[in-house]
């Protein structure tokens, strides 16, 4: 094992590689071309970005900044997290130099009901920056884990606000892992997580990442409210990386159900079948794949 110090901008770039890190992530760090412009300028793709060198948690700011009025669209960045949070009280490890952490607060035009549906649709915009970016299809494990190689790259954590039922306040949180080599995820990640950085050949600009989600999220987003759910939906059953696969389901009380996966149904809700036959909907818990480290 050995240790590689590289300094960009005002930022160490300080990378453990270890025997199952290729060395192309040690020479292919973040292109940064245009990255100290965007943030100069406080905006990236039409959208207002407010830049934050470490912050708590992307979500928990663009959650107060949204109730204090801040404009839909606006797009809340860290280059790390203190306290950067998963679904059902995870949290979500945020190293400087390494990831993308960043939130966008949404104000849709979408029924309440319809809100937990933008967790998918939002795994979809992520498959469609990783297509169009570097050509290949990623997979999503429902309902947000962004899946490469069967390894966890990135995470979807959206929040809402709802005392105005009529305006709800929506945050969508993304936290992708881009150059983290696997020595730097915390032990109990090491063998489920990856970085995009470890599937692409060319150096990744986060630029040019964050830039084309944010233009995938608003085409997914005005889909939704204009279109319906349908063909998101259609789209998202593509990358589903649970479909007839055996899988644990722990249930928001700590049970364990264990069955086969039949897809999410309309409203976006996996289906387990169990062995003793029994059809299991399933809005909220951790899925666990057989064959998932
Ligand atoms: C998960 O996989 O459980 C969701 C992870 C979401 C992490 C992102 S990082 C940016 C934003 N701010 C947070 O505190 N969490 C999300």
């Amino acid at each position: 094992m050995y240790v590689v110090f590289f300094w960009k901008e005002h930022l160490p770039y300080n990378l453990i590689m270890g025997q199952d890190v290729t060395e192309k992530i040690a020479e292919n760090v973040f292109d940064e071309t245009g990255w100290k412009e965007m943030v100069r300028a406080g905006e990236i793709a039409g959208h207002s970005l407010v830049y934050f060198q470490q912050i708590d948690s992307t979500n928990s700011r663009a959650m107060e900044m949204g109730l204090a009025g801040a404009h839909a669209g606006t797009v809340v960045f860290a280059e790390s997290q203190t306290g950067g949070k998963g679904r059902l009280g995870k949290s979500w490890d945020s190293p400087a130099g390494s990831g993308l952490y960043f939130s966008i607060i949404l104000r849709p035009a979408l029924a309440i009901g319809d809100l937990s549906k933008i967790t998918l649709a939002a795994g979809v915009a992520l498959c469609r920056m990783v297509r169009r970016l570097y050509s290949f299809s990623p997979q999503i494990k429902w309902p947000n884990d962004l899946l490469v190689a069967n390894r966890k790259c990135g995470g979807i954590l959206v929040e809402a606000d709802l005392r105005n039922q009529s305006a709800p306040l929506v945050i969508l949180g993304i936290g992708l892992n881009v150059t983290t080599p696997s020595i730097d995820f915390p032990e109990e990640l090491r063998e489920s997580a990856t970085s995009l950085q470890c599937h692409v050949d060319i150096p990744i600009r986060r630029k040019e990442l964050l830039e084309t989600v944010l233009v995938e999220t608003d085409a997914v987003i005005g889909q939704f409210e204009q279109q319906g759910f349908a063909d998101i939906l259609k789209e998202w059953k593509k990358y589903d990386a649970t479909l007839g696969r055996t899988l644990t389901w722990i249930t928001a009380d700590r049970q364990v159900v264990k069955g086969v996966s039949l897809g999410p149904d309309n409203e976006g809700k996996l289906h387990i079948k169990s062995g003793d036959g029994r059809v299991h909907e399933v809005i909220s818990g951790d899925i666990r794949l057989a064959s998932y480290p």
